[in-house]
């Protein structure tokens, strides 16, 4: 194994595949004065096309914050950060919505689909911000709510579904759009670990498919399944491209 020391931050890309997010200095700062919390410091890290990576670190390291940058769903302090070749420090509020609906989906721990929606109704939902005929909606969700085993559920709302099956409702609605990027927030939070394991099954087949994907995970077990960990400690990335076994070493020493 390479020494652990050796492989903090590297901003090389290894394959000289695209990058699909580049963060450059990112740091997000909340509050002022007294009660300002540097939330993400000088955080830089690229993540190339087709990569299947975790997300790791102690409560507070700032994991929620590199998402929700990542995502562009908040807007970092300082830093620029470059989405599928795109600068979009630079984006205004409808602008990156735009974006954001096009090139990235999201799954959170706690679902939120809406509860008076089926789920081909939930599924079909972000289809209308893109401007997407009725019936071609309908037939993009079936497909991906069929991706995800769920073709037997598409008039079940959410409160006559299972926790995992919620959770697969969810990923079929971020996908559905056929995003470059899927990201997921501790996305196996409030699942079982039978769930869990079908929920990373469904990942793992999506990754291969082609989708880029960053996971935030507390689980060694979820991250052993992705190809590349990213540690965050106090706000910083400490460690940029673990491999499952050396991860479980940084896990061990961190608990
Ligand atoms: N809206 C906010 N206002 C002020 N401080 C915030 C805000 N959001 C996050 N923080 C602070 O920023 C730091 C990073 O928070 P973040 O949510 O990114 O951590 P995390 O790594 O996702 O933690 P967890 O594992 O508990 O979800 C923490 O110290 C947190 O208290
Ligand atoms: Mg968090």
């Amino acid at each position: 194994m390479q020494k652990l020391e050796d492989k903090k931050i590297s901003e090389v890309a290894a394959t000289g595949k695209p990058a699909i997010v580049r963060l450059e200095h990112i740091s997000k700062v909340y509050g002022i004065g007294e009660t300002e919390v540097i939330a993400l410091n000088d955080v830089s890290l690229v993540i190339e096309a087709g990569e299947y990576c975790s997300i790791m670190g102690a409560s507070g390291s700032g994991k929620s914050t590199a998402m929700n940058a990542i995502g562009c769903l908040d807007r970092p302090t300082s830093g620029r950060y470059y989405l599928d070749g795109v600068d979009v420090s630079q984006l205004d509020d409808a602008q990156l919505a735009h974006i954001r609906n096009r090139k990235i989906g999201f799954v959170f721990q706690q679902f939120h689909l809406l509860p008076q929606l089926s789920a081909l109704e939930n599924v079909m939902l972000p289809m209308v911000y893109a401007g997407i005929s009725s019936s071609e909606r309908r037939d993009r969700a079936v497909a991906a709510l069929t991706k995800v085993g769920l073709e037997k559920r598409l008039n079940n709302r959410p409160n006559q579904l299972s926790g995992g099956q919620q959770q697969r409702v969810a990923i079929a609605r971020a996908i559905v759009n056929q995003p470059v990027l899927l990201l997921a927030d501790e996305p196996t939070g409030a699942l079982d670990s039978r769930t869990t394991h079908e929920v990373m099954n469904i990942f793992g087949e999506l990754n291969r498919s082609g989708i880029t994907i960053v996971m935030v995970t507390h689980e060694p077990e979820v991250a052993k399944t992705t190809r590349r960990i990213v540690w965050f400690r106090d706000g910083e990335v400490v460690y940029s491209h673990l491999t499952p076994e050396e991860m479980l070493h940084v896990a061990v020493a961190a608990t």
